[in-house]
């Protein structure tokens, strides 16, 4: 028990999630929480040609506006996924839309990709000094034809390509109606070639949901061998309600506890299938450095989190990072890597 899990989370909870999420991003921006963050050499990883402080990152979805780069390091995390940004700035789906399920230590959402637009964020992005590598997540407007969602992405990636270290195709948010079709080889293609017409080398990853089939997943294990991607996110929020305590009942992906076990089965049959050199980035479920080591274990090369950071607060990141230093002492081991093929 702290003073986050033991006062300030009971009562942010007694109150709206979306409207304690922008209170909480109100003082983070500020510079208001910030924290010991504990530095290892040990922790430091490359990925994609990028260097990583630690591999310990913030999802996408929690910064959609990139208002707070400037202070993620301060908190622990490794690096920071902004967005999903869309072209055209866009409301998201009404609210509430955003509910918790602390019995299943889950969220769900149907924020349906609310943000500021790539114009606006890149300018936000330009005027701050990020301290740790950003990961730029990319989707489409709501209101963009299925067949002209190519365009979308690559519009942002044109306004965005100089301000990420490395960017994501989103095609596996469920509130966004036909998004997860994209991840269909033929339309995935497209998006794959229309952004690589705007820059050859900058390193792309795809993220997946985790509902999808093991030969949908190898699908999209095509596309990234067929152009040579820098990787793959490992996952998104599920649809599956299978197993909840306290099921409120919503429209939207649910993310947190429940979607550990399914974000690592995709994981795994990613590691086992791409090629050693594809990158993987594993979120989903994270609470605890047991779970981060775990996703190593399965291939991971770096791990994000979101809803566990919620329930966790802000403490979690130094405390995490800590206890995988110990256990890399006890294993004697020189990087996280090494998690992959310890017994
Ligand atoms: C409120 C909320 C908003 C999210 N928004 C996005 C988003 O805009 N883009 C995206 O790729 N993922 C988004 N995600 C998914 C997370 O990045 C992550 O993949 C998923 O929640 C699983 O990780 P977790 O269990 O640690 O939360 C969102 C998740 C939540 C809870």
């Amino acid at each position: 028990m702290n003073l986050y899990s033991g006062l300030l989370r009971p009562l942010a909870f007694r109150f709206d999630p979306e409207w304690v999420h922008e209170r909480a991003m109100g003082a983070i921006e500020r510079g208001l929480i910030s924290v010991g963050v504990p530095e290892d050499p040990r922790l430091v990883t490359t990925v994609a040609g990028i260097k990583f402080p630690n591999p310990v990152g913030l999802a996408a979805g929690f910064d959609k506006n990139a208002v707070a780069v400037n202070q993620w390091h301060r908190l622990g995390f490794g690096f920071a996924e902004l967005g999903t940004i869309t072209p055209r700035p866009q409301p998201g789906n009404p609210r509430p839309r955003l509910f918790r399920l602390p019995e299943d230590k889950a969220l769900i959402n149907r924020m349906g990709f609310n943000n500021d637009g790539a114009e606006a964020i890149a300018a936000r992005i330009e005027s701050s000094f990020p301290k740790i590598p950003l990961g730029v997540n990319l989707g489409k407007n709501k209101d963009t034809e299925a067949a002209d969602a190519a365009s979308d992405y690559a519009k942002s990636f044109e306004r965005l390509k100089d301000l990420g270290d490395y960017f994501v195709i989103n095609v596996s948010s469920p509130n966004t109606p036909g998004l997860r079709s994209l991840q269909e080889k033929g339309p995935l293609l497209e998006i794959v070639d229309a952004m690589r017409a705007v820059h050859a080398t900058k390193p792309i990853f795809i993220k997946v949901a985790p509902d999808l089939e093991f030969e949908a997943v190898d699908d999209v294990i095509e596309v990234v061998n067929a152009r040579k991607l820098q990787g793959v996110i490992a996952t998104n929020t599920t649809l599956d309600r299978t197993g909840l305590k306290g099921d409120p009942n919503q429209a939207g992906g649910l993310s947190g506890a429940p979607v550990r076990t399914k974000s690592n089965l995709i994981l795994r049959h990613l590691r086992e299938n791409c090629d050693p050199t594809t990158s993987l980035i594993g979120v989903g479920g994270i609470f605890t450095a047991a779970d981060v080591i775990e996703k190593f274990r399965l291939g991971a090369d770096l791990v994000q989190l979101y809803t566990g950071w919620i329930y966790g607060g802000p403490g979690l990141i130094p405390q995490m990072l800590t206890e995988i230093i110990v256990e890399m002492d006890r294993l004697g081991m020189k990087s996280v890597r090494e998690f992959r093929t310890a017994s």
